[in-house]
């Protein structure tokens, strides 16, 4: 999950190959309250792994459920017929809808002592409608601030069965599926019937509901959308294993990219794996939508196969009522439509994780486009032609639907960048979004690198990745490179010098290096340690004079540019290897500077040195390097100089950051 600031999307021209998505929130979410609510075991395979899920897991382990993860699978021991079970529990469930409205029902039911609260934007989610009808059907419950809003306080029941419990379905169809979750926990003895007031929204979800109701051993009657029987004798059964689909809604960034993407896979596109048509999320319906705006999808059990057809693609006027969510990726995919798109009935949106039409709206016209909007429906005329594109920021307020339609305007035809503010956001229900996208996508420009050149001990490591870390750009240590292949040459017993250098060339032709989590594996060992001894180094730098050494790891170093982007450092990385890179720094420091943190270093390992003996060692050193015949050490024409002697790592970090941003376009 990208933990940074921003995220720097770079101009993007399509997507190809295969993803597959994490488990629906939805779904998720309901079949733990669901397992949790048994008597016994039940199993859950893929569930998701995201902030909504994880506060319901923690409410349930609070509650007195078993929960063990065990990678794919969750087992879940129910509380489902248990008098031990504890009656008092402080509950916090983040901005999770989906736990707050279900769980609230729930345990008013069962009654206890509880307290439920979330994140600010929580208590300012309605929940009203839900408590009322809770009220009426005798609960104890109470707001603990604001009326009609969590916070709230559940006490013990004094249930009052018999009268139709009615709730309304025209602000959120979350409380009827709380009431449908709770209610067989009452109906023992006689049916419970509910009747819905006002016209039901987003009835997908409450389809969802009885789905899984059904799963789990209750047949919920119905007449319509307006009247709902949970027949007397009802009781929550395991299914003893459950698997969670694919989240459709997540699937709709990924049909969008494939029909705004000018790059297809042979004439395949992408394919994504978890989800097909036949979905029991209503998200799914999205397919259709995105089929009338010109996507070309196939599907088959548990796929889908997406790419470009018609293009422009072609504008709509639509009640999205039926996909409340996955319409925002609509509204992104009009950007590139042949005129004006409306998409209506979508009054919802106001009381999801941010008032979504206004934020949809002001973000849409940071890049360009015309929107209009009202209360219930947004119009938006796309950029009038690519000129008119803007590059823009994205403000994301703390909703994941907001980052990941974001990205979507990445694939614009101006080639323009787009910032994504808070990418951390998507941990909301997709925290590996960016990194999923970016692993199919293809840049439709030059990928952004930044190089740090400089002179031996001038901290060009720690800036390059202390940059690399605040930009979520990848990071090449070009030195680790030149060490590996001088400890593979040293371990075939190569002497280090021409006589080897075809040899050793070769050796760095094919070196198995793999970085990952901060460490680096030479054929599968872990060699990030010894490739800092000074033997190490020195060998190293005996290598690196060799051309045809330094050729061989031309084409490994220049790989290393994916996106989002690239700090590159070492010596040859703005002149040889990344000579078009946008940004450039030659990193020094005085030779007195550069001994003090040498010095510093060698005594974190335990050796002592002087600084007199350091200071001529480097100054050799540099002599060495600048004057030697292969790669000498030599700031290219167009790189900033950059003397750290005088600075903290943050204030040089400062320095390269707004250098870096001045060459944005935001
Ligand atoms: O930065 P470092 O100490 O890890 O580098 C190890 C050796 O490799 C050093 O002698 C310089 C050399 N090198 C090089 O010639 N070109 C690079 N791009 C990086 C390192």
């Amino acid at each position: 999950m990208f933990q940074t600031a921003f995220l720097d999307l770079p101009p993007l021209a399509g997507i190809k190959g295969a993803v597959r998505l994490p488990g629906s929130k939805s779904i998720s979410n309901r079949v733990l309250l669901l397992a949790a609510l048994c008597q016994g075991r039940t199993v859950l395979h893929d569930l998701l792994a995201s902030d909504d899920t994880r506060v319901m897991l923690h409410a349930l382990r609070q509650l007195g459920c078993g929960v063990a993860l065990e990678g794919a699978r969750t087992v879940i021991d129910g509380i489902g017929g248990r008098t031990d079970r504890p009656r008092q529990a402080d509950l916090f469930l983040g901005n999770a809808g989906t736990a707050m409205r279900p769980l609230a029902a729930a345990l008013a039911v069962l009654g206890g002592d509880y307290t439920l609260h979330g994140v600010p934007r929580m208590h300012e989610r309605p929940i009203g409608d839900l408590v009322d009808a809770l009220l009426a059907l005798g609960c104890d419950v109470r707001y603990t601030g604001q009326p009609g809003f969590p916070p709230l306080h559940i006490g013990e029941p004094k249930l009052r069965l018999g009268a139709p419990i009615a709730v309304r379905g025209d602000v959120s169809s979350q409380f009827l599926t709380a009431l449908l979750m709770a209610l067989p926990l009452a109906a023992q003895t006689r049916d419970i019937a509910i009747e819905v007031a006002g016209e039901l929204i987003s009835k997908p979800y409450i389809a969802i509901t009885l789905h899984l109701l059904a799963r789990f051993g209750v047949r919920v009657e119905r007449d319509g959308w307006r009247r709902f029987v949970i027949p007397r004798g009802a009781a929550y059964r395991s299914p003893g294993e459950i698997h969670v689909e694919a989240d459709a809604s997540s699937a709709s960034y990924f049909i969008a990219a494939g029909a705004l993407s000018a790059c297809v896979d042979g004439q395949k596109g992408l394919k994504i794996e978890g989800v097909g048509a036949d979905s029991i999320q209503g998200d799914i319906r999205f397919i259709e939508a995105a089929r009338t705006m010109g996507a070309r999808i196939d599907s088959g059990p548990n796929w889908l196969q997406v790419r470009r057809g018609a293009w422009p693609l072609k504008a709509i006027d639509l009640d999205c009522n039926h996909i409340p969510d996955a319409a925002m990726t609509l509204a992104m995919m009009a950007l590139y439509a042949d005129g004006p798109s409306t998409l209506r009935n979508i009054a919802s949106w106001r009381v999801k994780e941010t008032d979504r039409i206004a934020a949809i709206a002001a973000q849409l016209r940071k890049l360009g486009a015309q929107v209009e909007e009202g209360a219930d429906f947004i119009r938006i005329a796309p950029p009038a032609s690519p000129a008119a594109w803007k590059a823009a920021a994205i403000r994301t307020y703390d909703d994941h639907r907001m980052a990941m339609c974001g990205s979507l305007a990445a694939f614009n035809p101006a080639r323009l960048p787009v910032r994504i503010e808070d990418p951390r956001c998507v941990g909301k229900t997709f925290p590996d979004y960016f990194e999923t996208l970016l692993a199919v996508a293809e840049p439709a420009a030059a990928v952004p690198v930044i190089c740090i050149d400089g002179p031996t001990a001038s901290g060009k490591g720690t800036l390059a990745g202390e940059l690399a870390r605040r930009l979520g750009y990848h990071c090449l240590d070009s030195g680790a490179l030149y060490r590996a292949t001088a400890l593979a040459a040293t371990r075939a017993a190569l002497a280090l010098d021409v006589s080897c250098e075809t040899a050793i060339a070769e050796l760095a032709r094919t070196l198995p290096l793999d970085f990952a989590e901060g460490r680096i594996r030479l054929a599968g060992q872990d060699v990030t340690g010894a490739l800092r001894a000074e033997e190490i180094g020195m060998a190293a730098s005996a290598i690196s004079t060799l051309p045809a050494v330094r050729r061989a790891l031309l084409a490994l170093q220049q790989g290393f540019a994916r996106l989002p982007g690239l700090v590159a450092d070492g010596r040859d990385m703005g002149t040889v290897v990344f000579p078009q890179a946008r940004l450039k720094v030659f990193l020094t420091a005085s030779v007195a500077e550069r001994a003090r943190r040498r010095r510093e270093q060698l005594l974190a390992r335990g050796i002592e040195s002087k600084i007199e003996d350091l200071c001529a060692d480097l100054a050799a050193r540099d002599a060495r390097d600048m004057n030697r015949a292969s790669a000498p050490l030599m700031p290219a024409e167009d790189a900033l100089p950059l003397d750290n002697s005088g600075q903290t790592i943050e204030q040089s970090v400062a320095q390269v950051l707004a250098w870096w941003q001045a060459r944005q376009p935001f």
